[in-house]
């Protein structure tokens, strides 16, 4: 049966795609022909603008954003998404016939020192060809649409500028932060996107079902049939701290990139369904000051590298959204973090006479108003307030000595709030074994949780980035549905 099987393939295989007993390969390229360098055949516009072709035929593919036409002349802004301003094309009024925004083209002809105080070189085009012309109907015209019409295009709207600059500053965050992780010896693991446990124990989770009815299904004839594709209820993930914790206590450093999912119902300018989170979990800490320094550098760093590699799409939103985003990128980049517990906190707000709608009482959650105003007004720049009521958080935060408080973190930065939870873990068996109890969790449920702490425990920490929030941050957009390309909240989750 086995043999038979494989001569079956065997001999598929040598009909079309690979080589059997000495023929063809009729699909594959001549051998050493691969420039491993450069595999894709033409250059982006970046590539292009950043080489020093000038004098050179090029060749340029891309949408054209822009037409203006003169009588003799044409300009055409081309943009492939690799860089901020694209590329500046003049053909003869001619050929710009017909050549309207949204129209995807190839353009060959040679790179030019440019007259021109908006761009260093531009295109002077000598063949044109149309990849896919575009209906009249194209939505997006050069006038400023708003975030709102924007949110009703979601196949079109990562045509704009704005959109192009938050995928490319998503992209140098990533690396920044996996070059931040990297350098510090950390392991990138990964963690489940279904699980078993609501992590932070707020009620807030996606129930994953299956189709029971699959034939394959084998059920026990004597068993009840499950009610429940995994026998017991299942989430999407909120939080992959816990299996982090799993892996921490084996490997000592690890960190994950990961999307959580939120069932809040809260319609607010920092809440999403669906969000990605940057989330580390380290062994062997100090204590919670070593979290908050590693912490701090990760931001730091991370905010360093944006500045390094994304500078004009920094300024693109300094420019056009936020004048404040630079002051905010050297704030971070040259001034330490203010570092106050909650208590301090609660006492500040209470002294500043504020008319907040919710009054700051100790023992009572930091509302948004209070957050950003600690951020923004007093602060001036990010805060960790430290050292929760430990009613207010979640059953795994290691309880300080006072019995009142937890060894945790919040980080708030202006204009955003919350950017970062994090905590030492509770590493005492005992002790977590009584949160749980106190927080109404049952131990045998979390045993394995608890077992981590019978074999070998190790006093260790993390926390989670709410990767949307730092591009927030950062850009100084005001909503966070605007910072992903498919923004996910209560009543709206489009393709
Ligand atoms: O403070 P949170 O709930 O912490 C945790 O989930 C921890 N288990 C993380 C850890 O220690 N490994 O969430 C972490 C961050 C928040 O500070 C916030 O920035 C972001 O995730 N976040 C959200 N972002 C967008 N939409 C939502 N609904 C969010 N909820 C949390």
């Amino acid at each position: 049966m086995f043999q038979s099987t494989l001569f079956a393939h065997t001999k598929r295989w040598s009909g079309g795609f690979l080589r059997c007993g000495g023929g063809e390969l009729p699909r594959v390229r001549r051998y050493g022909t691969l420039n491993l360098d450069a595999p894709l055949r033409d250059k982006t516009i970046k590539g292009i603008l950043l080489s020093n072709q000038v004098g050179n035929q090029v060749k340029v593919n891309g949408w054209v954003r822009t037409v203006r036409k003169q009588k003799q002349i044409a300009f055409a802004e081309v943009s492939d998404g690799s860089s901020l301003k694209g590329i500046q094309a003049i053909l003869p009024s001619e050929q710009a016939k017909g050549l309207i925004s949204g129209t995807c083209v190839q353009l060959k002809g040679v790179l030019v020192e440019s007259p021109g105080k908006e761009q260093e070189k531009e295109l002077q085009v000598e063949e044109i060809q149309i990849i896919g012309s575009c209906d009249e109907s194209y939505p997006l015209q050069k006038k400023r649409h708003t975030f709102e019409f924007l949110r009703e295009l979601p196949h079109l709207r990562t045509r704009t500028k704005t959109m192009n600059s938050v995928l490319r500053l998503r992209n140098s965050a990533i690396l920044g932060f996996q070059n931040f992780f990297q350098s510090q010896d950390c392991l990138q693991v990964h963690t489940p996107i279904i699980t078993s446990h609501d992590c932070e124990g707020g009620g807030e989770v996606f129930k994953v079902s299956g189709n029971r009815s699959h034939p394959d299904r084998v059920h026990k004839p004597t068993s009840p049939a499950p009610s429940e594709f995994f026998d017991h209820p299942a989430y999407l993930t909120v939080s992959g701290q816990l299996h982090l914790e799993i892996m921490a206590c084996a490997m000592s450093r690890v960190y994950t990139i990961n999307p959580a999912f939120r069932a809040e119902e809260s319609l607010t300018s920092r809440h999403l369904s669906e969000f990605w989170m940057l989330e580390a979990e380290i062994a062997f800490l100090d204590g919670l000051d070593e979290l908050l320094d590693f912490t701090e550098a990760c931001i730091r760093q991370t905010t360093k590298y944006i500045a390094d590699h994304s500078s004009d799409d920094l300024d693109f939103f300094n420019q056009w959204v936020n004048k404040g985003v630079r002051a905010r990128v050297d704030h971070v980049l040259s001034k330490d973090f203010v570092r106050m517990t909650y208590t301090e906190a609660v006492e500040i707000l209470q002294k500043s006479k504020v008319p907040f709608q919710f009054e700051p009482k100790w023992g009572h959650g930091l509302q948004s108003e209070h957050e950003k105003w600690l951020a923004g007004e007093y602060c001036n720049g990010p805060v960790f307030v430290t050292d929760y009521p430990k009613e207010l958080k979640p059953f795994y935060m290691r309880v300080n000595p006072d019995g009142k408080t937890v060894s945790c973190v919040d980080l708030l930065v202006p204009g955003v709030g919350e950017l970062i939870g994090g905590s030492m873990r509770e590493e005492r068996y005992d002790q977590l074994h009584q949160q749980l109890t106190d927080c109404n969790l049952s131990p045998e449920e979390y045993q394995w949780y608890l077992d981590l702490r019978k074999y070998g425990t190790v006093p260790h920490g993390g926390f989670g980035v709410g990767f949307e929030r730092y591009i927030q941050y950062i850009t100084g957009m005001e909503s966070i549905r605007d910072l992903i390309p498919h923004p996910r909240y209560v009543g709206h989750c489009r393709l």
